[in-house]
């Protein structure tokens, strides 16, 4: 069993940050939500990983390395242009061979260990299905998707299934949903796939679609088997589940204390201050983390913030943020549900006359007072 990691993209809905950095990087409880699917990967038992990369592909190559911080071997493939996920599948053709194989979208966060998904697929591709009254043969189990059910359908690609959970029919954000049930981005193939994704059309959008390529698989009459995820799953496109994804992952965190905490200073519940980081008449309450080397200063640091490293929070209030890294939150007010990239200043001066002054970069949302 090989992994297929998907780490390029557009990542449009992830704007402004996605402008500089690569989603798959993007820190949720202070760590790149891709090293959270990498570690899933490597805990499941598979070695041999391929990731898929497009113009981020330094970022990423410089971030992860030959993989062996995991535990993994990783072969870097490029992809020239977001065509879609099923066209990260033909990119990949010669890494995976004949083997079958996890895929798994670097943006995505799961509570489920995927060591069991795997091990039920390959049980199931080892037992063989008996088979049905009038059929020939055992059933082997070409896919296995992994669904959730969801309140709004109409944003996903929607799976039907029959009553004894194999999938009959796939739809991509369908406005009128055959169900609830959601495709989460973790996919297991055989090397059928590769005939699928050789076969299938670009869609509408001009993308090579992977509900298309496992329609595909299931117009041949191969054998589609689906699970459904009791745990949560977030996708982190856009900067609510994001926020979500940090909140999950920070109520899992233990509270532990390397930097240095004043006397005037309050830690309640799970706080962790990294290594070289200085909390100075400050009061944070957890669950939340302040990076290395990151000085908060007269200031509250409320629950579900992750204050990245090399920061200086001063005479502030945050709450429910990620701060991703070296930036500057000085006599800034309270600020809650917000993101900020890296080297961001945020400041009040005392200058007359009082005005908003913005120097803000494309695709940038503010929410003034
Ligand atoms: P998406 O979130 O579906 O697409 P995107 O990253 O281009 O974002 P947006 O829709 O906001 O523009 O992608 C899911 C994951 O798959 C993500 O980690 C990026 C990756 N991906 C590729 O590697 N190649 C592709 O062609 C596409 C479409 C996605």
């Amino acid at each position: 069993m090989k992994a297929l990691v998907l780490s390029g993209g557009a990542g449009t809905r992830l704007r402004p940050i996605t402008h500089t950095r690569a989603k798959q990087l993007v820190p949720v409880a202070n760590k790149p939500v891709l090293f959270y699917g990498l570690e899933a990967i490597a805990s499941a038992g598979i070695k041999q990983v391929g990731i898929i990369v497009g113009d981020t592909a330094a970022e990423i190559q410089a971030a992860v390395g030959d993989g062996s911080g995991f535990g993994l071997e990783v072969t870097y493939m490029r992809q020239e242009a977001p065509l879609g996920l099923a066209h990260c599948v033909l990119v990949a053709r010669d890494f995976l061979g004949d083997d079958d194989f996890v895929m798994y979208l670097g943006d995505n966060l799961l509570q489920q260990d995927l060591a069991d998904f795997v091990a039920r697929f390959e049980a199931q591709r080892a037992r063989a299905i008996a088979p049905r009254l009038g059929e020939e043969g055992p059933i082997v189990p070409s896919a296995q998707i992994l669904l959730k059910r969801v309140d709004d359908p109409q944003r996903f690609g929607v799976a039907e299934l029959d009553t004894t959970g194999r999938v009959t029919h796939l739809v991509e954000k369908p406005t009128v949903p055959p169900s609830d049930l959601a495709l989460v981005g973790v996919y297991l193939f055989d090397a059928r796939i590769h005939d699928a994704v050789a076969a299938i059309e670009p869609s509408a959008r001009g993308e090579l679609e992977i509900t298309d390529a496992i329609q595909w698989l299931i117009d041949e009459g191969e054998v589609v088997l689906s699970e459904i995820l009791e745990g949560w799953w977030i996708d982190m496109g856009k900067l609510t589940p994001l926020l979500e994804a940090n909140r999950l992952l920070l109520e899992g965190i233990e509270r532990r204390v390397d930097g240095d905490v004043d006397s005037e200073s309050q830690l309640h519940g799970r706080v962790v201050v990294e290594a070289g980081a200085r909390v100075v008449r400050s009061h944070i309450r957890g669950p939340a983390v302040i990076g290395v080397g990151t000085e908060v200063v007269d200031s509250y640091v409320g629950p579900f913030s992750a204050i990245g490293p090399g920061c200086l929070i001063q005479h502030s209030e945050i709450e429910h943020s990620v701060v991703m890294g070296t930036s500057r939150v000085v006599n800034a007010g309270r600020i809650e549900d917000s993101l900020l990239g890296y080297d961001v200043e945020v400041t009040r001066s005392a200058r007359r006359p009082r005005a908003t002054r913005l120097m803000v970069g494309d695709h940038c949302m503010l929410d003034l007072l």
